[in-house]
């Protein structure tokens, strides 16, 4: 049971380099799976997420090896086995990627249901519609998994009933080398549906579309290895902007793209934090009481909705009443809770939230309620008066690399300590 334990109220100043991103390594690291030869993979986030996408690789049969700690290459020809192990597989919600992985490579897959974080039901009906689309058999689920096969994937138009980032992966990886032509229609648009397409025609895939609705995928009879760098990790980019003004700080968040944060820098705009944009890095600074403002996540180029918590601390210190409209899950929002205990003033009706916001935040003990609610945590206890310890913190690392020593080097008062740790209580 590790703890964060953050001494608030220090103003985070210098520069932070964001890693590569998860959500496209989740996708890209599967894909692997897809070629005939050895792919080296480059900017690789050092989170658990991505150790579990690797042992999952070698559990398969697959040959990995560590170059250096955010390096990777994977030689997939060596793969014996198309089930996927549900001890690895309910570790996180990207396992489900091994199924269009493995359909398009073999023609079979056997894997689990997924874990990963609870907003709510997370169906995944678009994933199994767009694989029987492509001609495979889609077995009721048995034991908790989920088994598909075909002899040969065709290519098939598919039309995604909502925007869906993991059936669009999905679909993408099982058509690659289907014959003839795939279409999705109403796909995702985010930045690592674009990384992951990138990815799959440096190995000789020919997709195009990407980064818009309309995704055309030209079946090709063979992918091959390539070597290949991460883009970087827009959310993390986004948590330590909110990290800065939430603290009243000035940062200088280094690799990054910043057209894939516009969403982002243009709340925190509104809310009177100062933005300065460079090539590969955005200067975010904040100074005095914040503004309010209304939120609406939705799919991308839309405000994120991995992005609402942290939000969410930034409005509850802004002056006057702020609404956030979820629209994307429909249970985003059980780190409210946690937040009131650190006096937050927050009222949640279903996809709604209204934000009252108030002067300061006081320490208090909190849990991560999930990924991104965990890092909102962390953003609330650096901005809140006192000491605060925050619990599960699993759910935290899961997603950003080295947090602690990446906030320690901006200044702030952080450390990750062992609950029975004898030096709990002198860590700060
Ligand atoms: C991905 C991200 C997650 C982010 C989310 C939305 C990864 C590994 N995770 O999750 O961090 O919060 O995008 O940006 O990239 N839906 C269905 N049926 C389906 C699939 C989805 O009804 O078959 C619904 C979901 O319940 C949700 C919405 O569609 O309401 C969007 O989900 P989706 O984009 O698929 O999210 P994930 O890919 O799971």
């Amino acid at each position: 049971m590790d703890k964060y334990v953050i001494r608030g109220g220090h103003p985070l100043t210098g520069t932070v380099d964001i890693s590569g991103a998860k959500n496209a390594v989740v996708a890209i690291l599967p894909a692997t799976v897809l070629a005939n030869g050895v792919c080296r993979i480059e900017n690789i986030p050092n989170i658990a997420d991505v150790a579990t996408a690797l042992e999952i690789l070698a559990s398969l049969g697959a040959m990995v090896r560590r170059i250096d700690r955010h390096t990777v290459e994977i030689d997939s020809r060596t793969i014996v086995t198309q089930t996927v192990p549900h001890d690895l597989a309910k570790k996180m919600r990207a396992s489900y990627y091994f199924i269009g992985a493995l359909l398009g490579r073999f023609g079979k897959a056997s894997v689990p249901m997924p874990g990963g974080c609870y907003f709510g039901v997370r169906p995944i009906d678009q994933h199994l519609k767009g694989f029987s689309c492509l001609g495979a058999k889609v077995m009721p689920m048995k034991n908790g998994m989920i088994d598909a096969q075909a002899d040969q994937l065709q290519g098939s138009s598919v039309y995604l009933d909502m925007v869906s980032v993991g059936a669009t992966v999905n679909i993408m990886l099982a058509a690659v080398c289907a014959e003839g032509t795939t279409v999705i229609e109403n796909a995702a648009k985010e930045p690592h549906i674009v990384d992951l397409a990138n990815f799959l025609n440096s190995m000789g895939a020919d997709i195009r579309g990407a980064g818009t609705d309309v995704i055309k995928i030209y079946g090709v009879e063979r992918l091959y290895g390539t070597t290949y760098s991460i883009i970087p990790d827009q959310i993390e980019a986004g948590t330590y902007m909110a990290a800065a003004v939430a603290t009243g700080g000035d940062v200088t968040v280094c690799n990054v793209i910043p057209k894939h944060l516009e969403s982002i820098t243009a709340k925190l705009q509104e809310m009177g934090a100062e933005i300065e944009e460079f090539d590969e890095e955005i200067r975010v600074s904040a100074s005095g009481r914040l503004s309010h403002c209304n939120v609406k996540t939705m799919p991308h180029p839309g405000f994120p909705t991995d992005m609402q918590p942290q939000i969410a601390v930034l409005l509850s210190l802004a002056e006057g009443t702020s609404i956030i409209n979820e629209g994307v899950w429909e249970n985003r929002f059980r780190y409210v809770d946690e937040l009131r205990r650190m006096g937050a003033d927050i009222q949640v009706d279903g996809k709604l939230a209204v934000v009252q916001g108030i002067p300061q935040l006081t320490a208090a003990p909190v849990k991560a309620m999930d990924l991104r609610a965990g890092a909102a945590m962390v953003i609330a206890a650096l901005a809140a008066k006192g000491v605060t310890e925050i619990e599960e913190i699993q759910y935290i690392e899961r997603g950003y690399e080295d947090i602690v020593e990446k906030l320690q080097k901006l200044g702030a008062v952080i450390e990750r300590v062992t609950e029975d740790d004898p030096g709990l209580q002198q860590a700060l």
